[in-house]
């Protein structure tokens, strides 16, 4: 088990830096924690890699930080930094960077909104003046100043140890409850979700017939679990894995949840022979798997 499967592959960054050309690369852009692979994290060390390859080509270096506080967190994974707390770990990273984007509903512990933010104070004041043309003054901007003040107090509670803890245990007790039962995931667990393989879970299911989607459907009509299939809906024959996202909102679930939510993955689990594939009646020409229309296989 990789304990920061959400790294990017240096070697495999410089070469393309070095195929395409550095002008064709305005950016790069690290995921923390890696939603599209199942929430894993990525390691100090990476970042602090990736970091030095992005300056010795005189790239910027941003962060997708939505989750910046469960990678954070992580840490605990990581040798030497353990006895670090969330909020230095995370000032860390932030020095590694250029800069960030930020939806704050997830680590921004607020119910709307996000952020850019940059280190090139000319950059910034360029975004501030586009931001007046298009949304509003940066003080108020495209949300209401009640929004910016429950983001600004919420990127600090959310690095409280407690607040962390409580979550990556919550996910991981999921994880385990499950897998213990045979039902396949990725592991370990990621911070905000669980992830389960959809190819393992139905075998006889192929990948054209969507298993991500046809699973994620028998957990909503089973249990009214919402989830979401990341996987050949979403990114077509490309996809190397059809996954399906248990995101967990925060604050929100007891332990009482959870265990309605492992009760229900293993009903659904135990009739698995019996889940059918699914065919596209409706795709949209870009972005389909938030449009799609699906129905079972006869
Ligand atoms: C890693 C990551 N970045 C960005 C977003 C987009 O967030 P929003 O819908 O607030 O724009 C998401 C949403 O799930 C996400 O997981």
């Amino acid at each position: 088990m990789h304990p920061f499967k959400g790294s990017v592959h240096v070697p495999a960054l410089e070469q393309l830096i070095a195929r395409v050309g550095r002008e064709r690369v305005p950016l790069v852009m690290l995921t923390i924690t890696n939603n599209s692979g199942g929430g894993q994290p990525v390691s100090i060390e990476n970042m602090r890699a990736a970091s030095a390859v992005c300056r010795k080509h005189g790239i910027p270096l941003y962060f997708d930080a939505c989750r910046f506080a469960e990678n954070a967190y992580f840490r605990l994974r990581e040798e030497g930094y353990e006895s670090k707390t969330p909020k230095q770990i995370a000032q860390e990273i932030f020095r590694l960077g250029d800069g960030c984007t930020m939806s704050a509903k997830k680590d921004g512990l607020a119910n709307i909104g996000g952020f850019l933010c940059t280190n090139d104070d000319a950059i910034a004041q360029q975004e501030k003046n586009l931001l007046i043309l298009t949304e509003g003054y940066p003080t108020y901007g495209g949300l209401a100043g009640r929004d910016l003040e429950a983001i600004a107090v919420g990127v600090e509670e959310v690095l409280e140890e407690d607040y962390l803890c409580y979550r990556i245990v919550s996910t991981a007790y999921l994880g385990k409850h499950i897998s213990d039962e045979g039902v396949p995931i990725v592991q370990p667990p990621g911070g905000h979700a669980v992830y389960l393989d959809a190819r393992a879970f139905l075998p006889h299911i192929p990948a054209e017939q969507f298993p991500g989607v046809a699973l994620a459907a028998e957990l909503y009509l089973e249990g009214g679990i919402r989830s979401v299939e990341i996987g050949s809906l979403m990114f077509g024959a490309a996809a190397k894995m059809d996954l399906v996202r248990l995101a967990i909102p925060r604050r929100v679930y007891t332990q009482s949840h959870i265990d309605y939510v492992i009760e229900v993955i293993l009903n659904v689990w135990k009739r698995r022979e019996q889940i059918r594939g699914l065919r596209l009646t409706y795709e949209a020409p870009f972005l389909r798997h938030f449009t799609a229309r699906l129905e079972l296989m006869p």
